[in-house]
C-alpha cells in the first residue's frame, strides 16, 4: 500500500477517534458513575469522595463539610471537560498528592462520564 493510502486512513482513523470521544453519553455515563463512582460519591451528600451536584463549571475542593486533600485544596482550577478528562485519566498525574485512588483509562468512559457529571445540578436531586 503506498504511503499516502497509509496516511488517509490515519487520517480518517484520527478523526473518527475524536469525534467518538466528543460526544459523550450521559446515559451510558450514568449507568458507569453507579458501577465505578457510586461507592464513594453521590450527587448530594459527602461520603469517601465529595458530593457532585454541580461539580461541571465548579471550582475544585469546593464543597462545604468535605476535607479535600491540601493539594486537590490548592489545584484553585475550575472543572471544566478537560481538566475532568485528565483527572479520570489519572488523578495523581494532574494534581500530585490528592486523594482519590481511582481512574478511567478509557477514552470513550470518560467522556460518558463527563457528560453524566453536566447533568448533575445542584438542583436535579
Ligand atoms: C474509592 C473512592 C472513590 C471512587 C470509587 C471515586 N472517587 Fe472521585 N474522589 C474520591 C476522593 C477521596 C476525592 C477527593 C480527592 C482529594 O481531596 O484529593 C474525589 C474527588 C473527585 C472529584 C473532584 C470533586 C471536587 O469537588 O473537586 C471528581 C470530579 C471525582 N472525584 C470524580 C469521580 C468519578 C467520575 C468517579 C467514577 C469514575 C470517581 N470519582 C470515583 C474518591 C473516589
Amino acid at each position: 500500500m503506498n504511503s499516502r493510502i497509509h496516511l488517509l486512513i490515519l487520517t480518517v482513523c484520527l478523526v473518527v477517534q475524536q469525534a467518538a470521544q466528543a460526544a459523550g453519553d450521559p446515559q451510558l455515563g450514568r449507568i458507569l458513575y453507579q458501577a465505578r463512582c457510586a461507592s464513594c460519591h453521590s450527587a448530594q451528600f459527602n461520603g469517601v469522595g465529595p458530593a457532585h451536584a454541580g461539580v461541571f463549571g465548579r471550582k475544585a475542593a469546593s464543597v462545604d463539610g468535605y476535607v479535600y486533600s491540601t493539594a486537590l485544596t490548592k489545584a484553585g482550577f475550575v472543572w471544566n471537560e478537560k481538566l475532568l478528562d485528565a483527572w479520570l485519566r489519572n488523578p495523581e498525574k494532574l494534581v500530585p498528592g490528592q486523594k482519590m485512588g481511582v481512574s478511567v483509562p478509557t477514552a470513550q468512559e470518560r467522556a460518558d462520564l463527563i457528560a453524566y457529571l453536566k447533568t448533575i445540578t445542584s438542583t436535579s436531586h
